[in-house]
């Protein structure tokens, strides 16, 4: 069992325990479980209860983080107070994170538009819905087009003051032995909308999807299988592109096809097939998507993922982000599931070798190429790449991605961890640490944490 200093700090979001002893208690922990448990508690210091989204970090961060949670929650389903953590987190970002969705309703607008106006595919003016509210995402040239996202004015400025998540109502009617609270915050969230999580770029809106069919698994609550089905239900309305007359774009603005919004697509697809009603349907998008993505050519001569494509419709040889090596494996992964097909395992078995080769240093951790400057968004990439190669690991194991998952995992506790810093974890996870630390970069690398749990077992 574990100490009982550790059961609390799971729970409470501050202090952390941060004298001499704890700190030689931490550096001797080798149970990768206690890990993933110890770094969610230095997580849940970031978790605003008043945004239902981690401060210090974007909108499809808390996404990630927030999937996160929930396979470490699936990872160790005796643990009471991590379930009833994770539930909590649910429940509260459904109510409150809807407020904090950087652009509502863009795409809507957009879409009416263009059917005003058949002629109308692509809307290269800026702010011609009139409902842009500034938030955008771009790939920066001057840095290997590394994907930034420029929030609306003052979407920082935390407008949400940070609340504990313990003096909520649901907490609260807990302590006092009363579901009154639980059961008034559940009629509250009792119709989560779709529409509240789509923010006109499709990447984001999926990240979202993923994280609420997590939120089904650990819970089994239909409601958050229903807002996933919903969300994506939207996302297909942008489909096809210009490109092989199928795949979706990134954004509203149709003006960039890329890898992880079709991935994405992909993955969130097949993952509803194996759990919501309509299978068939979602096998089928799934498989539409697959080969589509398999003619577009992003997949590069070595066997890795480059960024997207140009204006040609050919692979434009941009990066070959981490992410986009992995959010494939996952994809396949549940798609054999669905409906296998004997190519579907040893094509990701491939993407998965290729990466592991082409982006692990020669002690075998895991690097993006913006490595220590990775800004808000790419410094979450290489957990969605060790997340995913879990799944594969668990459907196809090979000792290549065993070793890589422990490897990371074990540098990241030995180099990128800093104790005064509240055991905070940032993003060159062969160390040393680069501070600060933020929820994005330590929740990406406690998604390595928590795919080394189930490797021996
Ligand atoms: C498309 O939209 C723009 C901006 O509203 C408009 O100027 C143009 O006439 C529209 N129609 C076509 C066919 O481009
Ligand atoms: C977009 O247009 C609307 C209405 O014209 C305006 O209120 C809004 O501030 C504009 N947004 C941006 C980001 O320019
Ligand atoms: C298996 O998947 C590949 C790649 O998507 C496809 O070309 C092939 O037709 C599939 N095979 C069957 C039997 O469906
Ligand atoms: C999070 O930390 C990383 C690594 O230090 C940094 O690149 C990024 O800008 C930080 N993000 C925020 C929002 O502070």
């Amino acid at each position: 069992m574990y100490p009982s200093f550790l059961l609390q700090s799971l729970l409470l979001s501050a202090p952390l325990i941060s004298n001499a002893a704890a700190q030689s208690v931490y550096d001797s922990v080798t149970d990768p479980t206690k890990r993933a448990e110890f770094a969610l508690s230095t997580l849940q210091i970031w978790y605003n209860a008043g945004t239902g989204l981690w401060d210090t970090t974007g909108w499809w961060n808390s996404a990630n983080a927030m999937t996160m949670i929930a396979n470490l929650a699936k990872s160790d389903p005796k643990n009471t107070q991590l379930q009833g953590l994770a539930t909590k987190v649910f429940a509260n970002t459904l109510l409150q994170a809807p407020a904090k969705n950087p652009q509502p309703g863009v795409e809507d607008e957009a879409k009416r538009r263009r059917d005003i106006d058949p002629g109308n595919g692509t809307f290269l003016l800026f702010n011609i819905t009139g409902m842009e509210s500034g938030y955008n995402k771009n790939l920066n040239p001057d840095a290997s087009y590394e994907p930034v996202t420029v929030f609306p004015d003052g979407w920082d400025a935390q407008d949400g003051q940070y609340v504990d998540i313990q003096s909520l109502p649901i907490f609260a009617a807990e302590a006092k032995g009363t579901v009154k609270g639980v059961a008034d915050q559940a009629a509250v969230a009792a119709t989560p909308k779709a529409a509240d999580w789509l923010d006109g770029f499709y990447d984001d809106d999926l990240w979202w999807a993923l994280a609420w069919i997590g939120a089904y698994d650990v819970t089994q609550d239909i409601k958050y299988l229903q807002l996933a089905e919903g969300i994506f239900g939207q996302v297909t309305k942008a489909w096809p592109t210009r490109c092989g007359n199928g795949g979706i774009w990134w954004s509203w603005k149709k003006d960039y096809v890329n890898a992880i919004a079709n991935e994405l697509f992909l993955s969130t697809a097949a993952h509803l097939a194996n759990r919501a009603q309509n299978k068939d349907t979602y096998v089928q998008w799934a498989e539409w998507t697959l080969n589509w993505f398999l003619n577009s050519g992003m997949i590069n001569k070595e066997g890795t993922i480059n960024d997207g494509v140009d204006d040609a419709c050919k692979n434009n040889g941009f990066a070959t982000w981490s992410y986009n090596q992995g959010v494939i494996l996952g994809g396949l992964v549940e798609l054999n599931k669905a409906s296998p097909n004997e190519t579907y395992l040893p094509l990701a078995s491939k993407i998965a070798k290729a990466a592991i080769e082409k982006l692990s240093d020669d002690k075998g951790v895991i690097h993006d190429g913006c490595e220590p400057n990775c800004g808000g968004d790419a410094n979450q990439f290489k957990g969605v790449f060790m997340r995913n190669l879990q799944l594969l690991q668990e459907a196809h194991p090979d000792d290549v991605f065993a070793d890589s998952i422990r490897t990371n995992a074990d540098s990241i506790w030995k180099n990128n961890r800093n104790e005064e810093q509240g055991n905070a974890l940032s993003v060159v996870w062969s160390g040393p640490f680069v501070g600060p630390a933020n929820a994005s970069t330590h929740s990406s690398a406690m998604d390595a944490l928590v795919a080394a749990i189930n490797l021996d077992t």
